[in-house]
């Protein structure tokens, strides 16, 4: 057992820290404020490979690991929860889905922009009457032959309003319920696609959230992924890795909020000496250090698990509940550990409170989470996955 970073991942590691500081930081609390897309920082995060991290280099990505993806989304999401979002929706649902399922052609036409954040991509599976009982589609696909038609409307989708490909997950054969279900590939010019109002939203602010209406939308055939009723098992495995990329983010912001707080307790003084010396505040770092250690070994772990090719499904719906949770916990205690401060914008804290709570909701809430791992444990298996995907 080997619990070192390798060189390669330390080198990730510092170049996300460094962009996240250098590019993300500033202006974040002001993007947050006004719900202002980050698009310059979009653009910096392509140029820089963030957004097509795992995406093969003969597809234009940075042919990296699930690990390297992990630490950098972690790093980002220390300082920008919108942009960190942004990123991991492309790169572990859309670029991760399309080049795992989609054929050679689908690969040359969209993986290539995609990877490198010349376009970006969504992933349209929730519905105003399907989030959680993800099976219950009511967005349709019509087989005509040559093309489907599509019509439906998707909710709470990340990239919904900055989007040029999205992910859409459609029923085409409602007898077969779940095995009637399949995933498109959809372009955001095509006819009959529209994009509702921006979300109003407590956290990510400057990420755009939107409802997506597809009216009569003519989908080619060839942008079916997967053999016919592929559709929910592709939602489903894509989002089994997407939990890794989520559980990264809530780490960045547990671990954000830590640094945060971490210095300020040195700065602050009160009753003769810095708070850091005060009990009341040492005991609370020291209890955020510990959990944001054990939230840490169960992402990584996570992440090995994919990369060695290895069952990590229960892994990751473990790090993303835990590590979410760990994040809730204690942004909230930061904000208590700045006092008044930790009130208002300008330390940061109380944005990443705000941000947290997000991660114990989309790709699968927490209880969503605990569904996964009790069906393992009704079955009897422990928690040592051995068995090679
Ligand atoms: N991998 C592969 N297959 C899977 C799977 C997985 N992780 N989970 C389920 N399946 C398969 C099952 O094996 C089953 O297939 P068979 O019938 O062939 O055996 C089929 O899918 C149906 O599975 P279930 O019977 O378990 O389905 P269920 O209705 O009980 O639902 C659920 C299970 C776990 C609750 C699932 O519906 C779910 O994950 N819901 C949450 C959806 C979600 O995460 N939404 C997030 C929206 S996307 C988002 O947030 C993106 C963003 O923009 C940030």
């Amino acid at each position: 057992m080997n619990f070192e970073l390798s060189d390669l991942h330390l080198a990730v590691q510092e170049s996300a820290r460094t962009f996240a500081q250098k590019e993300l930081k500033p202006g974040v609390i002001e993007r947050d404020s006004g719900m202002i897309y980050p698009t310059e920082q979009v653009k910096r995060m392509g140029e820089q490979g963030f957004l097509g991290m795992m995406v093969s280099e003969k597809y234009g990505g940075g042919g990296m690991d699930t690990m390297s993806y992990v630490l950098a989304m972690e790093e980002m999401s220390k300082v920008d929860n919108s942009c960190s979002v942004i990123m991991s929706v492309n790169n572990s649902l859309v670029c991760w889905g399309i080049e795992t399922f989609g054929t050679e052609a689908q690969k040359q036409k969209y993986l290539t922009k995609l990877a490198t954040g010349e376009w970006i991509g969504a992933f349209c599976l929730s519905e105003p009457e399907a989030g959680s009982d993800a099976t219950s589609q009511r967005t349709t696909a019509v087989d005509m032959g040559d093309h489907y038609v599509l019509n439906g409307t998707k909710n709470w989708i990340t990239n919904g309003g900055t989007s040029k490909v999205h992910l859409v997950i459609a029923q085409t054969d409602p007898e077969k319920k779940h095995k009637g279900i399949n995933a498109f590939i959809v372009e955001t010019d095509w006819d009959g696609v529209e994009v509702g109002a921006k979300e109003d939203k407590l956290g990510i602010r400057s990420s755009d959230t939107h409802t997506i209406m597809y009216t009569d939308v003519k989908v080619p055939k060839e942008n079916r992924i997967g053999e016919d009723g592929f559709g929910f098992k592709f939602a489903m495995k894509t989002l089994t890795g997407g939990r890794i990329g989520i559980a990264a983010q809530a780490l960045g912001i547990a671990g954000g909020a830590f640094e945060l707080s971490t210095a300020y307790a040195h700065e602050r003084a009160a009753f003769g000496k810095p708070i850091i010396n005060h009990q009341a505040i040492a005991f609370k770092l020291a209890d955020m250090a510990t959990d944001i250690e054990a939230a840490k070994m169960l992402v990584y772990r996570s992440a090995w698990l994919k990369d060695q090719n290895m069952d990590y499904t229960t892994a990751s719906s473990m790090a993303k509940l835990y590590a979410s949770e760990v994040a809730m916990k204690h942004t909230v205690e930061a904000v208590q550990i700045h006092g008044g401060y930790g009130f208002v914008k300008e330390y940061h804290v109380e944005r990443l409170m705000r941000d947290a709570k997000i991660t114990q909701i989309y790709e699968g809430t927490s209880e969503v989470q605990r569904i996964v791992i009790s069906r393992q444990v009704a079955k009897g298996n422990l928690y040592v996955p051995t068995n090679k995907l």
